[in-house]
Parts: structure tokens; C-alpha cells; sequence
């Protein structure tokens, strides 16, 4: 069988990897990362009672969601790739749609100005959410144990409560500002008031009662009780969406984009995400060069890539939007060798381009998404990043339904026809429009060698999400290091705008002396990202969970 040569691996729960002794069953230990040890532990659990690796990506998601109110979510949307060792590839797009009410020029203010306010802290910023029928849509094509059982952790760890960690305490206390000016926020997410500790325990009950409803009949997010919650709040509050646009929210099944990079063949997303368009592009380019003989963290290495990055976040922003709006993007052609050749061979090995402010621009990143990955047994993977957009989303929760709704819509561009120098954007391809899903830089991508899974990989972190996801698969097939490494090791990115190279503060001080004698400005970040990246390594699963920005991300096992 196609498996034959993989052995049983073991990962840690700790955000750690260790390897097993070979044991002769010639199937895979399934596992689990994500960006929080309970949820992976909901989704091994799913694993060992024989669920599949959508199963587990479903369950893992659903406890997130719960356990990850930052990031996970019932309030947002996402993208999930799957892998089946049997049968097609598949990319379920969640992404949240701008409801029927939305036009291009809903953020300017009457006076023609824009206004940054209702474009990213409005209840007008919220699009129409994907998640619960995008998990459902997966569950109904490859799940094999019944949904309400994937429903079951996250239900008890809302009806329970979790005792929260340091990580988890400090960031809700970090948002009580925001919180306290909705009072069923607040009251859910503090102690009347005051900041939760570490130890406290987090019980969400009005989340629970949805929980249980959509365990029941998930049509009830879209066309029952917590549709009506949703619309209501909506209607009193200034907010755009009507039951209408939640009956009519349907997820998207897309072809995966696919690329070739040394052999590996990669699936990774398409429009409306630019996620596979930024990641193919450029290691078509990096292909081209002996980056290996480069040297993983090497000034040379970090230029090539960030030079590469450069010209494929250029195209991003000249052709990329959602599909269903944008019918000619001209995928074939960025995604081609010979393309890739033309681009090479306008980079210099010895000197920085520049970046042309005239021509596109961009907007700050915000710090939350989350992503997870699943191997099962028999090598089924799944590759799942979603989002509430910024962290906790719009920092309210549907009164009553205890969900956090999403400020997506901040991700479609400010005034349509201004693209300046301060960060803004006004190109046509990404404005609002009714039921169009705006353009997101999330990168859930697996690589195959072989006919077999080789890595599973995928990061939140706005538009370094491609960067990131790109440095663990360099680190992975050209430098050959494990999973543990290939997370671990510091980052870099590169966006064509701001024209800099972001830099891991933990890149050595002469690399990035040497970056700057080639001509690039640096930018130091404390860390990129937060990737969750399982990797098949001389014949054995590994998974590892990225804790360097977030020390909860853990991985379990089967
Ligand atoms: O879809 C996107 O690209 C953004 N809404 C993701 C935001 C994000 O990753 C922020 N995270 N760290």
C-alpha cells in the first residue's frame, strides 16, 4: 500500500516532538496541532475512537472555537484543504460574504472621507459567517463518526468551563477596554467586570446552548435560534445583515491550486485567498536558485526569498479577489515556470529592488487567525485556517448566543480608486459587494511526495501568513530539518510594501547587518506567526506546534 514505508510516530503534547520506536504496523499515529493543547486533545480523541482527519479538523475546530475565542470561531470564516489518501483533493471556502446591503463605497463617510472606524469596528464590518456550514460541509463529505459527536468537547468545555492558562488570562485581560463597551461581552469574558486570572475557570454558557443546538441541527446558525439572535442584534444595533443573506450563505468548493517544487507537489489555497498565489509564485522563482547551497537563515537565503515574496505580493495586489467577481485572474500564468523565469531574472543577487509606493501600498496586519493540522492514520490530511479577521474579531459577542462575531469585511479594500502611500489600497478587484468574499492571505497548504503526505502546514499573521508557511517548507525540503525545527527557526517576509524585510528579532544581528549591506531596510518583530506543522520525516509523523508567539499551541496524538 501506498503507506507501507511510514512507520507509527508519537508527538508530544507539549508543543514538543519526540519519535517513537518503529513499531512494524505500517500506519501512521494520527495527530493533531493546533494552537491550544485542549482542542488537539478534542481532536485526538475523535482520532482514537476511529473518526477521520476531517472528523478531528471538525472537533479541533469546534473546541477552538470555545477554548481559542481569539481566533476560533462559529462567528467567522476559513478555508479547509483536504487530502484523502483515497479520492480527490478538496478546498472548502468558508470565507464570510459581504451581505446584500454592501457596496463599494460603504466605508466613506458622508462627506466622501473614509472612515476607518465602520470599516473595521462596525457592526457593518461584519461578513455573513462561514464556519459552522463550511465544518458541516466537510463532515458531510469525508466525516465517518456522527456530528453531534464532534460537537460534544467544545460543548463541555463551554458548559464546564476550562481553567485558563497564563497565556490565555493575560490575553482577555489585554482586551477588557474593548470588551467592557458591550456589557453580554464583557459579562462573558471577565468577573464582572474585572480581568480573569490565570487558574479562573471559563464557563460560557450562552455558547454552550448554541453549541447544543447546532449539535442538533446546524441549519439553526443560518435559519433558527441563533439566526434570529443574530438578525436581531443586527436591527437594533446598525448592523447589515438579514436573515436573508444568512439563508442564502453557501460554502464554495474550489480546486486546490497545485505547484511543483522539487519534486513535492504542492495543494495549497485559491481565490479569494492570495495564500497559494504568494506561496507558488515564489518558490517557482526560488526554484531557480541553489537554495539549498544558500544555507537555511543566510543572508543570500533571506534576500532571494524576500526578493521572490516582493514579486509575488505585487501580483497579489494587482490581480487577486474573489473569483465569483473577478473571472480573469490570470492564475495560470502567475503559477507559471516560465513566468517565474521572467521574474528571476529581474532579481540581482548582490542588491535589494526597491518597491514602487506609487503603484500599491498596504494596510498595518492584525495580530489573529488560527490554523491546524491533521494526519490520521491511514495519511488523510487536513489543513484548516480560519478567522475572526482581528483578534476576538469585532470584540462583541451575539447577545444571547455567546459566539464572537468577525470584522472580515475590514479585509475588503478602503475607497475604491485611492491607492496612496499611508497603507491604503483601491484597486477593483477587492471592493464590497453584495455576497462577494473579501481577499485573505490565509495559506493552508499540503505537500505531497510520492503519492504520500509529506507536510501539512499553516500559520495566522495577516499578509505574512504566505511568508511564514513558506519559510517551514523551506526549512522542510531544502534544508531537511524536522518538524520541530522548521517551526522553530527564526522568520523573515517580505510584502513589496512597506518596502522591508521583517525579520524574527531572534535572526542573528549579522545576517541582518548583511541584509542591510545588500540594500534592504530591516524591520525587527518580536515574532511571525504561529504555525502548526506536521511533517512525514524518514517515515514518520511528526507534529509540531508553534510556541514561540503562543505557548498553549500543542500537539496530541491518537
Ligand atoms: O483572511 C485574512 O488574510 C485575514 N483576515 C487574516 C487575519 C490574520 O491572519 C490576523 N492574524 N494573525
Amino acid at each position: 500500500m501506498r503507506l507501507g514505508a511510514l512507520l507509527l510516530a508519537i508527538c508530544l503534547a507539549s508543543g514538543g516532538v519526540s519519535v517513537a520506536a518503529p513499531a512494524p504496523a505500517q500506519r501512521l499515529r494520527g495527530v493533531v496541532v493546533s494552537q491550544e493543547r485542549l482542542a488537539s486533545e478534542a481532536g485526538a480523541g475523535v482520532l482514537r475512537e476511529g473518526g477521520s482527519a476531517v472528523d478531528a479538523a471538525v472537533a479541533t475546530a469546534f473546541a477552538l472555537a470555545v477554548v481559542h475565542p481569539a481566533a476560533g470561531n462559529l462567528g467567522g470564516g476559513g478555508f479547509l484543504l483536504s487530502r484523502p489518501t483515497a479520492g480527490k483533493a478538496s478546498f472548502i471556502d468558508f470565507r464570510e460574504t459581504a451581505p446584500v446591503a454592501a457596496h463599494p463605497r460603504m466605508w466613506l463617510k458622508p462627506d466622501g472621507t473614509y472612515d476607518e472606524a465602520r470599516h473595521h469596528d462596525s457592526l457593518a464590518s461584519v461578513g455573513v459567517p462561514g464556519t459552522v456550514a463550511g465544518l458541516r460541509e466537510a463532515w458531510k463529505r469525508e466525516g465517518h463518526l456522527p456530528w453531534a459527536r464532534l460537537l460534544k468537547p467544545a460543548i463541555q468545555l463551554a458548559r464546564e468551563g476550562f481553567v485558563l492558562t497564563q497565556n490565555q488570562a493575560a490575553s482577555l485581560a489585554e482586551q477588557l477596554p474593548a470588551f467592557a463597551r458591550h456589557a453580554p461581552t464583557l459579562a462573558q469574558f471577565s468577573r464582572k467586570g474585572s480581568p480573569l486570572r490565570a487558574g479562573d475557570r471559563l464557563v460560557q454558557r450562552d455558547l454552550a446552548r448554541t453549541l447544543t443546538r447546532l449539535s442538533k441541527d446546524w441549519m439553526d446558525f443560518y435559519n433558527g435560534e441563533t439566526a434570529r439572535l443574530m438578525v436581531r442584534d443586527m436591527k437594533a444595533n446598525g448592523g447589515l445583515i438579514a436573515a436573508g443573506d444568512l439563508r442564502g450563505y453557501k460554502p464554495v468548493m474550489r480546486e486546490p491550486l497545485r505547484g511543483a517544487y522539487h519534486g513535492f507537489e504542492l495543494l495549497a489555497a485559491p481565490p479569494p485567498s492570495s495564500g497559494g498565489q504568494v506561496l507558488i509564485e515564489a518558490l517557482n522563482i526560488l526554484e531557480g536558485y541553489d537554495f539549498k547551497g544558500a544555507g537555511a537563515g543566510s543572508p543570500t537565503a533571506i534576500h532571494l526569498a524576500s526578493e521572490a515574496l516582493r514579486r509575488a505580493f505585487a501580483d497579489r495586489a494587482q490581480s487577486l479577489g474573489d473569483p465569483g467577481f473577478n473571472p480573469d485572474i490570470p492564475m495560470a500564468r502567475l503559477l507559471s515556470k516560465t513566468y517565474a523565469t521572467e521574474l528571476r531574472a529581474t532579481i540581482r543577487p548582490d542588491r535589494a529592488s526597491t518597491s514602487d509606493p506609487a503603484r500599491f501600498s498596504w494596510e498595518a496586519d492584525h495580530p489573529h487567525t488560527t490554523h491546524l493540522s491533521v494526519l490520521d492514520r491511514e495519511g488523510n490530511a487536513v489543513s484548516l485556517t480560519y478567522t475572526l479577521e482581528e483578534s476576538y474579531g469585532l470584540k462583541r459577542i451575539v447577545p444571547g448566543a455567546g459566539f464572537l462575531l468577525n470584522n472580515e469585511l475590514g479585509d475588503f479594500n478602503a475607497v475604491p480608486g485611492l491607492t496612496d502611500a499611508t497603507g491604503r489600497i483601491g484597486t477593483a478587484p477587492n471592493l464590497a459587494r453584495p455576497g462577494q468574499r473579501p481577499l485573505s492571505s490565509m495559506c493552508p497548504v499540503i505537500l505531497v511526495k510520492d503519492g504520500a503526505v509529506f507536510m501539512v502546514s499553516g500559520s495566522p499573521g495577516g499578509r505574512t501568513i504566505p511568508a511564514t508557511v513558506l519559510n517551514t517548507v523551506l526549512n522542510a525540503v531544502d534544508f531537511g530539518m524536522d518538524a520541530r525545527a522548521a517551526v522553530d527557526a527564526p522568520r523573515f517576509h517580505h510584502q513589496w510594501l512597506p518596502n522591508h524585510i521583517q525579520v524574527e528579532a531572534s535572526l542573528p544581528a549579522v545576517t541582518q547587518e548583511a541584509l542591510k549591506a545588500l540594500g534592504h531596510a530591516i524591520k525587527e518583530v518580536p515574532k511571525q506567526g504561529c504555525a502548526q506543522v506536521i511533517l512525514v520525516h524518514h517515515g514518520q509523523a511528526e507534529g509540531a506546534a508553534d510556541t514561540k508567539r503562543w505557548s498553549d499551541s500543542g500537539a496530541a496524538v491518537e
